[in-house]
């Protein structure tokens, strides 16, 4: 039995932007993850199973557009062998799905790097290699991802991200000082295909607009980087405040959003901000051992359906 897991992840900055070419950071959010299970049977055929959909179903019987079949034919490509028979493939999440969280990418990683136990070189695929299939998987889920989740994912290391013709930038960061985060779901699911070609159609009526709020995202990336860099949470909380006001310009927060943004700044957070492709999903709130309790009793109150801690560094 080949049994691996990957981490969901949250975009501390920059999302959407990213997709423009401005620079983002990402964290993983190490204890909601995505496991994936490879068991050599012998028989003909691929058992895919999902226990948490209740869904089963022969891999010669999938739509060719299944994540999971994309998934293994993005690794039998690269192994150069097929793949087609003698294993059943479980998969399972604590991520909940289309909520900003990266499940999709996280159980692309944990399918990918499975599968690299089972039939791969000894010790598996590289993280960059493991990245890469994923975004193939990503792109049935986005359109046009950026990458920033298959990479924050597959490296699970806090990164700066630009992505770049003829090769993305990557560079995994450690903050100066652990962050503190509280992650609050509004329990609207949004898909994140959506979201970013409403924003790509919105651009394309308004270039001039959206190119200033993204190059504004971009600055607070870069500004947010050099406060991490040197441990200023103040600063980096004024830099969530700020990035979520021009999320809510290019139109993908929401009602539900803006109000648990609201709640955990008055409760005292550092700053906050919706994380991931929005309209929906979750938000973020900086605080510390002193506010965490009030900012989390806050975020219930004003209608979280879950609140999550995760601490980055
Ligand atoms: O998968 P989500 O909802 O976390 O969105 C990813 C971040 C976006 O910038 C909105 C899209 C992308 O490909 O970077």
């Amino acid at each position: 039995m080949f049994a691996t897991t990957a981490p969901g992840k949250v975009i501390l900055f920059g999302e959407h932007a990213v997709v423009y070419g401005r620079p983002a950071l990402a964290a993983p959010v190490t204890h909601l993850r995505a496991r994936a299970t490879v068991v050599p049977t012998g028989r003909p055929d691929v058992g895919l199973i999902a226990p948490d959909l209740g869904r089963t179903m022969r891999l010669s019987a999938a739509p060719t557009d299944n994540p999971l079949a994309v998934a293994i034919r993005a690794v039998a490509a690269h192994l150069g062998r097929a793949l087609s028979d003698g294993y059943d493939l479980t998969v399972g999440s604590d991520i909940p799905i289309a909520s900003g969280l990266g499940s999709g990418a996280a159980i692309a990683v944990a399918v990918i790097r499975a599968l690299a136990l089972y039939a791969g070189p000894a010790g598996g695929l590289s993280r960059e290699i493991v990245s890469r299939l994923a975004y193939e998987v990503e792109r049935l889920h986005h359109g046009t991802p950026s990458g920033i989740d298959n990479t924050v994912i597959a490296y699970e290391q806090p990164v700066y991200f630009v992505r770049r013709e003829g090769g993305n930038l990557i560079e995994p960061f450690a903050p100066a000082r652990p962050l503190r985060l509280l992650i609050g779901d509004t329990g609207v699911r949004s898909a994140t295909r959506d979201v970013v070609g409403d924003v790509r159609r919105r651009w394309q009526a308004e270039p001039a607009r959206f190119e200033a709020i993204f190059d504004a995202c971009g600055r607070v990336a870069d500004a947010g980087r050099a406060a991490l860099a040197v441990g200023d949470l103040a600063t980096v909380g004024r830099l969530m405040d700020e990035n979520h006001i021009w999320l809510a310009r290019m139109t993908v927060s929401s009602a539900p959003l803006d109000t648990l943004v609201a709640a955990a700044q008055r409760a005292g957070a550092l700053g906050a901000k919706l994380s991931g492709a929005g309209r929906g999903g979750n938000m973020i709130a900086l605080v510390t051992a002193e506010t965490e309790q009030a900012v989390a009793m806050a975020l219930s109150a004003a209608g979280a359906v879950r609140v999550y801690r995760s601490d980055v560094g």
